[in-house]
């Protein structure tokens, strides 16, 4: 992979890249993203079946999330099962009453460590935090074989305080620890930067300890980041389907995958091919809806203008880098008042009719007329059945 950190990269195998998704607890926090209970059931199905290594079911300190953890609970076989935690006893509690008899629980405990966070939300001395994360992350271990910790805000934090955090964390038994890019403000070479120094300084960083990222939207760079941070050693990462989120979202998950199958230089478990039918079932559970979206987008994988339509049909690879149907999708030609004649008779075929090439023009010149006298702007297979059988009704001859 090529990108401006890669002088810090960390040269190893490629490998499979854990990952987290937290569309259940962070994708539901986004202000348009609420879920019924029967929902979130769903979506949890669909994560197991995509083979998603760990599920972020809900937080402890949220209302009503137990009761649907503990109902994921008891329909999941596979994956580890995560709640998030503050760094308190009750929540801890409830997070294991949810998954108490759920062999891979996980419970994932975070501390903010920014000055403005720390200012903001606890009023906490360094040393007051540190002893918070030290004793939640104990206190979380004689429960859960697996605890993560995040320090909340770590790209605006001082180094030197995410080194102690999360050597002592770690020192308590923590088995992952989370960098995160809370509001979403680093850029791919500065979080790339900070996995790398996490990866180098922190005390007690061994084989079997991973190091997570989890970056948010906010300037657009959540995957970028994220794959800056994987290049940097990162072994676990966060993500949500359709990149649903706090404010403008976190990392995609179909975009990681995507790039893991184009790149290759790492891999993951997901079965990619259940992609699309999640994103779906996100889409109708939330008034999310991103037609432009890279992969699970409506238009991702559909052309509609001449010169691209004639170049997909003679080579996909012209216009398209990675092969739709391994996220459960198809390429489409889509006729608007840029088509041209390659694409019109290609679609004609595809519906089961054979016209010309004048046929074609004369099918694209009402559309465009449509268009420009603003009676119709978009058209169906429907419509477009309906034109070639209005306008050329004489010269048709079906397949
Ligand atoms: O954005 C964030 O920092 C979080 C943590 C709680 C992981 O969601
Ligand atoms: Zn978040």
């Amino acid at each position: 992979m090529t990108s401006n950190v890669s002088y810090h990269c960390i040269e190893r195998e490629p490998k499979n890249i854990r990952i987290m998704d937290t569309t259940l607890r962070d994708g539901e926090q986004n202000p348009l993203c609420t879920m019924y209970p029967s929902e979130k059931l769903k979506i949890a199905k669909i994560l197991e079946e995509m083979r998603v290594d760990v599920i972020e079911t809900g937080f402890a300190a949220s209302h009503g999330d137990d009761e649907v953890m503990r109902e994921i609970a008891h329909r999941t076989k596979g994956p580890y099962l995560c709640g998030l935690a503050r760094a308190v006893k009750e929540d801890i509690d409830k997070t294991f009453e949810a998954y108490r008899d759920y062999d891979r629980k996980m419970v994932h405990i975070f501390v903010p460590t920014s000055k403005v966070q720390v200012d903001a939300k606890m009023k906490k001395s360094e040393d007051e935090l540190i002893e918070m994360a030290a004793s939640a992350v104990r206190y979380a271990r004689k429960y859960f074989p697996v605890v993560e910790f995040t320090a909340e805000d770590s790209v605006r934090s001082e180094f030197g305080l995410l080194e102690k955090i999360y050597g002592v964390v770690l020192n308590e038994g923590a088995r992952v620890i989370n960098v995160a890019d809370t509001v979403g403000c680093a850029s791919p070479k500065e979080f790339g930067e900070l996995v790398y120094k996490v990866n180098k300084f922190v005390k007690g960083i061994k084989k079997d300890v991973q190091v997570s990222v989890h970056c948010h939207n906010d300037l657009g760079m959540a995957t970028a980041n994220t794959l800056s941070a994987i290049e940097n050693g990162a072994e676990q990462v966060e993500c949500t389907i359709c990149g649903i989120g706090e404010r403008s979202g976190n990392c995609a998950i179909e975009q990681i995958v995507a790039w893991s199958l184009y790149k290759e230089e790492f891999g993951t478990n997901i079965d990619s091919s259940k992609l699309y039918e999640a994103a779906k079932l996100v889409e109708r559970a939330t008034k999310f809806r991103n037609n432009m979206a890279p992969i699970v987008g409506e238009s991702a994988f559909s052309h509609k203008s001449g010169i691209h339509q004639h170049g997909v049909i003679n080579n996909r690879n012209a216009y398209e880098v990675i092969d739709p149907a391994l996220f459960g999708r198809k390429s489409e030609i889509i006729i608007g008042p840029h088509s041209g004649y390659h694409g019109l008779v290609q679609k004609a075929e595809e519906l089961g009719y054979k016209i010309d090439k004048e046929q074609a023009a004369y099918v694209i010149d009402c559309i465009s007329g449509l268009v420009r006298n603003e009676i119709k702007k978009n058209f169906s297979d429907r419509d477009i059945i309906g034109f070639i059988k209005r306008i050329v009704r004489r010269a048709l001859s079906p397949l």
